[in-house]
Order: structure tokens, then C-alpha cells, then sequence
């Protein structure tokens, strides 16, 4: 899957946020044959490495995720969501929902499960499809790569998040991630609660669990403009409600 990035390329879907191939992966190639792992050229595993179907998934998980989801708090979130993530990497191959609908171009969404206790969200993305930055204001979310690759950006508003301001704002990019298969993304709503994805040049899947931890409101799209501080990995910003 790592090959879906094709060799001395680069791709950005952000102000500032690029990838380049070669530079990544040959570190990573130093550092496996530094370590003496298996494989100069990495080897991610496949969806065929994990062995459970979609229902034993929910089945194995709720009762302690219906426990820990009781404790809202950001340090509740960040247990509920690392612990949900280590049952979600188990999960095999996981079938393309026959309800997978196209919601933008380029875009498909459907359903494996839900909403008790989460709702198990499917994306498809064309190669190079978008989806941008929005805030989770209401739920929490493990993101799972599935196949292929995505660019996964992280952003959080300096200062307390205030979706309300139709003002320039301040935003952190507090992480960047190639999303592979077997690979995790957290959003709380305490922290990492923006992201959004730019699917690779052969496209990318995934699963988004989602679980409401508040009443639900407007989740805005976070409008991401130019670099206002390299150290701080700070951007002007502004969010956009209604799309
Ligand atoms: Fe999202």
C-alpha cells in the first residue's frame, strides 16, 4: 500500500502540508534496516492480518466501551478512544456497505453499524478526493485506515474553541499523518478535534466510529489559510458553518 504514493512525488492538501515520498519512506527503510526488522522496503500490514468480522468487533467492545463512555471528560475520552482503538485494530477486511452513498465528488459514504453505542461510518475516496477540515463539536471518533493511503491533518483553535466566531481565528495543526491501512487517527472533542483527509494518487478507505458524547450541534468546516507561524505550526483560519 505504500507504493500508492508514487516515487519523488509530492502532494499537499493544505497551506504548508506536504508529502514527499521519497524522503518519508526512505527513512523509514533506514530505520527497519537499522533495527534489523524483516524487510528493507516497509511492509505495513493488510487488512488480511486482522481476524475479526465487523459484528464480532461490536460484540467484543461494547460492554466496555458503554462503560467508559460514561466518563465525558477529556482524560474519559482519551481511555474510551485508545481503548476502542485497540479492539478496532483487530478488525479484517471490512465490506464496502451495500448503503455507500456519494456525498461530494469523488466521495462515498456508508454504514457497517450503528448508532449503539457508535456508528461505524465506511468512506471511500477517489484518488486525490477531499475531505476537508471540519470540527467534531458533539461526538468522538477512531479513524482506521482500511486500504490505500490518506493525508490526515489534525487542527485544534488556539485559545478555547469557539465555533460561534465568524472572525479570523488562530488553529494549530498538531498533527500529520499518511492514514495506512491498519492505521489510527484519534478525535476527541478535547483535542485533535478538527481533520480532515486528502486521499493518495490510487485513493484510500477507512472507517470513521463515532460516538456522540453531547447533544448534537453545528460542526463547522474549518477554512485553513496561510502560515502564521512555522515554529507553532499556527494558521490564520476561519470556520464555516453550513456545509
Ligand atoms: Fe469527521
Amino acid at each position: 500500500m505504500h507504493d500508492d504514493i508514487p516515487a519523488e512525488s509530492s502532494w499537499s492538501p493544505t497551506p504548508g502540508l506536504t508529502v514527499a515520498r521519497r524522503g518519508f519512506f526512505g527513512v523509514v527503510a533506514a530505520a527497519c534496516a537499522a533495527a534489523h526488522l524483516p524487510g528493507a522496503s516497509p511492509a505495513w500490514r493488510t487488512r488480511a492480518d486482522g481476524d475479526w468480522t465487523v459484528d464480532q468487533f461490536v460484540r467484543e467492545v461494547t460492554p466496555v466501551c458503554k462503560e467508559l463512555v460514561a466518563d465525558g471528560s477529556g482524560l474519559g475520552q482519551d481511555r474510551y478512544l485508545h481503548t476502542l482503538a485497540a479492539f478496532a485494530v483487530r478488525l479484517g477486511e471490512v465490506p464496502v456497505p451495500d448503503n455507500a452513498k456519494e456525498v461530494a465528488h469523488g466521495h462515498r459514504i456508508g454504514s457497517n453499524h450503528g448508532p449503539d453505542p457508535f456508528t461505524m461510518l465506511h468512506w471511500i475516496l477517489a484518488p486525490g478526493a477531499v475531505i476537508r477540515p471540519h470540527a467534531h463539536t458533539y461526538g468522538n471518533v477512531v479513524t482506521l485506515g482500511l486500504t490505500g493511503e490518506a493525508l490526515v491533518a489534525n487542527y485544534e483553535q488556539v485559545g478555547a474553541l469557539d465555533c460561534e466566531r465568524t472572525d479570523e481565528i488562530e488553529v494549530v495543526r498538531v498533527q500529520e499523518q499518511v492514514l495506512r491501512p491498519g492505521d489510527v487517527n484519534l478525535v476527541s472533542l478535547a483535542r485533535h478535534y478538527v481533520h480532515g483527509f486528502v486521499a493518495g494518487p490510487r485513493g484510500a478507505s477507512g472507517l470513521d466510529i463515532t460516538t456522540r458524547i453531547v447533544p448534537r450541534r453545528k460542526s463547522p468546516t474549518l477554512v485553513v489559510g496561510e502560515a502564521k507561524d512555522d515554529a507553532r505550526r499556527t494558521f490564520r483560519a476561519h470556520w464555516k458553518v453550513g456545509e
